[in-house]
């Protein structure tokens, strides 16, 4: 009994030390299959060698063997739990954060100066009672031109340099990048059986320019219209003045000139005080000299397309105006050229 008693010490030693040694979950593994495992586990062969002990020592070792596989089940849990705990300090050492390091900036987007300035515009005319409207880019030759009075041999054709659609139809270019928002003053009429017509339409317009400070190959317009009994010019006048309060103020001056426009009359055009050279002229480079800028051409809708929506002229009439909200852009801020607002250059467009 004390030989085996010895030698179950120095057993319990030797697992023990092949317990240390093992540093992972599969190495434990094989350490347990070799001194618990059920079929050949060198414990459990220990046990079942009870057989050939003498009966009156079988307690005795019994009692014994089963004090060392409890204590080597013991220790073996005992060290998985340790070497799990070293693997989470480690993962906690190596993966930390390190939560006094400066956040990275997240860049906020934010509106186009120019989808603002429309935004605003169309706010203003809104609170007049004005709705908003759309219509397409890609337009037929007859509302861009023939419709508002632009015959094809018409000179006033030249006042736009048109970019054409390249498709044939009956042999002609029929279809054109509008040059301007006006044919959606037919589009909507036609839609419109009968007056009152109060309405905005915003988008973008396209010419084949030479491109300076205040001309841009795309534009955005914005195009109004009122038809209804007794709209006069101060109405048109009116309406416009108070939108330009509501954009620019009260200290800025506005002017209104004479001008031509076939699909108006009379028709005028309205400028705004040069905000760089302040009306002074001369040598300025954004308003040519002139002390103005013109941001709006606009007058009293011809006779003959009230009468084409099929509206009476001799007992309505309207009012129309097509704002250059670029335009408006550069005055409300200051900008000098306006080829900055489609150049891309985020140090522009980071200051709106
Ligand atoms: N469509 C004209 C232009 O683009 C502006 C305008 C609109 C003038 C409505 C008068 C009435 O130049």
């Amino acid at each position: 009994m004390t030989t085996e008693t010895g030698s179950l010490a120095g057993l319990e030693a030797e697992a023990l030390a092949a317990l240390e040694a093992a540093a992972d979950d599969a190495a434990l593994d094989r350490w347990r299959a070799e001194w618990l495992g059920r079929q050949d586990g060198r414990v459990t062969v220990l046990l079942r060698g009870i057989r050939e002990v003498a009966p009156d020592e079988r307690a005795a070792y019994g009692a014994a063997v089963n004090a060392l596989k409890q204590a080597l089940e013991a220790r073996l849990e005992a060290r998985r739990q340790a070497l799990k705990r070293a693997e989470l300090e480690r993962l906690a050492r190596e993966g930390a954060i390190d939560v006094t390091l400066p956040g990275r900036p997240q860049p906020l987007g934010r509106l186009h100066p120019i989808t603002r300035t429309l935004r605003d515009c169309l706010d203003a005319f809104r609170a007049m009672g004005f709705r908003v409207a759309e219509g397409p880019e890609v337009e037929w030759d007859r509302y861009n031109f023939d419709a508002a009075r632009i015959p094809e041999d018409h000179p006033a054709r030249d006042m736009w340099d048109t970019i054409w659609v390249n498709t044939l139809i009956d042999g002609k270019r029929r279809m054109l990048l509008r040059t301007h928002t006006t044919p959606n003053q037919i589009r909507v009429m036609e839609r419109t059986p009968q007056p009152p017509v109060r309405v905005v339409v915003p988008g973008k317009c396209y010419r084949q320019e030479a491109t300076d400070a205040t001309h841009e190959w795309m534009l955005t317009q914005i195009e109004g219209l009122a038809v209804d009994e007794g709209v006069r010019m101060s109405d048109l006048k009116g309406v416009l003045y108070e939108w330009a309060r509501a954009m620019f103020g009260t200290d800025r001056r506005i002017i209104f000139h004479h001008s031509y426009f076939p699909f108006v009359e009379p028709g005028v055009e309205m400028a705004i005080d040069c905000f760089i050279c302040r009306g002074d002229g001369r040598q300025c480079h954004t308003c040519h000299g002139t002390g103005w800028i013109e941001i709006l051409g606009a007058g009293m809708v011809h006779p003959e397309i009230i009468d084409n929506a099929g509206y009476d002229a001799s007992r309505v009439t309207g009012f129309a105006f097509g704002i250059g909200v670029e335009r408006v852009a550069m005055l409300r801020w200051g900008i000098e050229d306006i080829r900055h607002f489609y150049s891309n250059d985020l140090r522009f467009l980071g200051q709106f």
